[in-house]
């Protein structure tokens, strides 16, 4: 079949309006397009986010994650061994405590023998290359699922940073390797600093949730840390405006002012501009957490058939690359690292050298 005489002469036109130039030409091939790839997905990019729960041989589902469990400690290494096989470098422990062991000022967070504690030590000994950052937030440990001491319908800002530095200091003798304060308390990065300084602890550091949006993304998670049912009100009198950009960056700026060692941005793919501008404002590691909403959307539309699963989860990985991050928090960490070794299809894996 010919083309009718209008649209041929129009396709010779097509010359003159790009100038010559086209972009098609380096995506022809499949080495061509390997070539010219900017942005690449490794495992070393993928920092693995796991719930954990008191007991031993505890593997339970939480509903809104498919694939994700709560685990208890001794199943925690099992998959912390299989982690560290598949080059992952770090875990980011959540613990579901006990409803009676929560308070309302999370006093249960300076137990020595608290879950977190447990977790950390336990990994520590048994696979001792893999790194382990914790949180100091209050949230899985209080009474009312803030996370910071709540008094007259308040959290108390300085009483809070007080008491989470005490908590990173223990932390970090448990073993953690970098403290990641998610609870958005002004002045806690550098109150951190210096206790954890004072109790020799120089080398640990400071991994700051500096940019932490007050998200619906956040759902599926205060399920799987069992906080859904307990929450007073919401956390937007800590967390960020989702529709602040500029007061984001200049919260990040405190942080680094106050010695976070890196930054982190929460949640991930709806706050990439966010991810691109602390990479460009301060040039620190800078982290993503794509949180369990993000997971559950993307395993949701995929057990419709409405997208292809891997592919996105492969796809929303490489975004965070391209957007000046680091490393990504996520709860696809294994399965990401898996596929990424298999080594099927682009993303290829990072060369080895
Ligand atoms: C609170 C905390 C949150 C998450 C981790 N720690 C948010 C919240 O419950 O308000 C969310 C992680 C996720 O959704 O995957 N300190």
């Amino acid at each position: 079949t010919r083309l009718p005489p209008s649209l041929a002469s129009r396709a010779d036109d097509v010359d003159r309006i790009t100038g010559h130039k086209r972009m098609r030409r380096n995506r022809k091939a499949d080495w061509s397009r390997r070539m010219v790839q900017e942005n690449w997905l490794g495992v070393e990019d993928l920092i693995w986010t796991l719930f954990i729960v008191p007991g031993t041989n505890v593997r339970e589902p939480v509903e809104a994650m498919p694939g994700v469990f709560r685990l208890s400690v001794d199943q925690a290494v099992e998959a912390a061994r299989h982690a560290a096989e598949l080059g992952i470098p770090a875990l980011a422990p959540f613990p579901n405590i006990a409803q009676d062991k929560r308070d309302e000022t999370g006093s249960h967070i300076l137990d020595d023998d608290n879950l977190i504690h447990a977790f950390t030590r336990a990994i520590k000994k048994a696979v001792p290359d893999i790194g382990i950052i914790t949180d100091v937030a209050l949230d899985p440990f209080t009474s009312h699922g803030h996370d910071g001491i709540y008094r007259d319908g308040e959290i108390v800002n300085d009483e809070t940073v007080a008491l989470i530095a005490r908590a990173a200091v223990m932390q970090a003798e448990a073993g953690a390797d970098i403290i990641a304060p998610s609870d958005m308390m002004d002045g806690r990065v550098g109150a951190i600093r210096q206790a954890l300084d004072s109790a020799g602890h120089q080398s640990v550091g400071i991994m700051s949730y500096a940019t932490k949006f007050a998200s619906g993304f956040y759902g599926p998670y205060r399920e799987a840390i069992g906080t859904a049912d307990l929450l007073k009100g919401d956390k937007r009198s800590y967390y960020i405006d989702p529709a602040n950009a500029v007061e984001a960056v200049r919260d990040a700026e405190l942080d680094v002012a106050e010695g976070a060692d890196m930054l982190m941005v929460k949640p991930g793919l709806p706050y990439l501009d966010i991810c691109r501008a602390l990479k460009d404002s301060f040039g620190l590691p800078t982290f993503a957490y794509q949180v369990s909403g993000e997971y559950a959307m993307i395993k949701a539309a995929a057990a419709n058939g409405w997208i292809d699963g891997e592919r996105v989860m492969m796809e929303s990985l490489l975004a965070f690359k391209r957007a000046g991050c680091d490393g990504i928090l996520s709860y696809f960490a294994l399965e990401a690292a898996a596929r990424i070794r298999a080594g099927h299809g682009a993303p290829a894996l990072k060369p080895p050298f």
